[in-house]
């Protein structure tokens, strides 16, 4: 099959396209525009290989969307291109809203024409994926013993959230005015090798080996439900050939942890890492700062639905990701220099 990955140079769409070029036997054409989040370092190991194809490019481009879609003729459309940083949503929405609400109706235009045009076999054949997140559903309360279904109302807080919550509206309009064939998937927070260092888990990482303070919002009891990106790709993977046309998947693999916790376990690996540090014991440098404006407190996603309907579960457990995660930006200090300075 080709398969269109938009946003693949950022850290999930690299982790799926690695996987997709190392264990199928796919085409990929990788769009994106590059932005500050993208590294095409980390697609190096597939660059070379003559499934892999990449093309800059906006999605709000209509004209170069449709000559990509005419070009290529994909049988399946995965859709991580977003801006994806909720600190920068709310000191900055407006490329939030261009690039994640408009950007997701002009892929959905465009995917729609080139599908109605389809012939009959291929038109029963083709999918679009649109990667989404549990933040839609917005704060779980902290005591709430009923986890996010997939049938829990959409309520965002932050502009972030409520862009991605408007692109899932169009995704669903797409499906049931036009019968656009699509499935949207929403996971929880991501880790793993490779991801902007302005996300929780590699900030910690560097900062705690540099020496620098450890910012943490409000006093840190906020809950998280930590996936590995290994672990959310496969997910993607399955529920692309075996999820059902015009229904939602919540991925997560049930790990709860208060960010307080998450960010002394990283440090306490450190320490055993660095055992002559200077830094150490390195959550000395843990800092409470000024809690995030609209923060929400809990999330926790049930993927009942996810194991029963796919199959899927997790495979390794958190420790062994999270001690992995580490020693990878320990040993990979080569990949930081070649990210783009925000
Ligand atoms: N990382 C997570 O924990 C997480 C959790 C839930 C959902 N998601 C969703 O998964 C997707 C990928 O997240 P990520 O963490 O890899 O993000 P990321 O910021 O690392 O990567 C996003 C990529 O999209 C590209 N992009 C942005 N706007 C574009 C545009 N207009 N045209 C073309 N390319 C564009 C960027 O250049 C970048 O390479 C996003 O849709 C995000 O909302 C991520």
């Amino acid at each position: 099959m080709k398969i269109i990955v938009t946003g693949g140079a950022g850290f999930v769409g690299s982790a799926l396209v690695r996987y997709l070029i190392n264990e199928t036997h796919h085409q990929v054409v990788v769009i994106d525009k590059l932005t500050y989040a993208s590294n095409l370092e980390s697609l190096r190991d597939v660059s070379d290989n003559e499934r892999f194809s990449f093309i800059r490019s906006d999605i709000c481009n209509r004209s170069a969307m449709e000559d990509i879609f005419e070009n290529y003729q994909p049988d399946r459309v995965i859709h991580l291109a977003a801006e994806s940083h909720v600190d920068r949503s709310i000191s900055g929405p407006e490329d939030f809203i261009k690039n994640n609400i408009i950007g997701t109706y002009v892929l959905l235009e465009v995917s729609n024409l080139f599908w109605s045009s389809l012939p009959e076999n291929k038109k029963n054949n083709f999918k679009l994926l649109h990667v989404s997140t549990d933040e839609v559903y917005g704060d779980l309360g902290e005591n709430s013993q009923n986890l996010t279904s997939e049938n829990s109302a959409y309520a965002p807080s932050s502009p972030y959230a409520a862009s991605k919550a408007s692109s899932d509206h169009l995704v669903w309009a797409w499906w049931r005015t036009y019968g656009l064939p699509v499935v949207i998937t929403h996971c929880s927070n991501n880790f793993g090798p490779y991801q902007y260092p302005e996300k929780l888990i590699p900030l910690v990482i560097l900062n705690a080996i540099s020496g620098k303070n450890i910012p943490i919002y409000g006093n840190g009891e906020q809950v998280r439900d930590w996936l590995h990106v290994d672990d959310h790709i496969r997910a993607i993977y399955s529920i692309l050939e075996k999820g059902k046309i015009g229904d939602s998947y919540n991925i997560s693999s049930n790990n709860e942890v208060k960010n307080i916790d998450l960010v002394t376990t990283i440090c306490s690996i450190l320490d055993d890492i660095f055992p002559e540090s200077k830094n150490k014991p390195h959550n000395n440098l843990i800092e409470f700062v000024e809690d995030r404006l609209g923060h929400d407190f809990r999330y926790a996603l049930d993927t009942k639905k996810l194991n029963k309907e796919i199959g899927w579960k997790s495979e390794v457990g958190f420790e062994d990701r999270l001690k992995e995660t580490v020693l990878w930006y320990v040993r990979n200090f080569k990949w930081l220099e070649t990210i783009q300075k925000y």
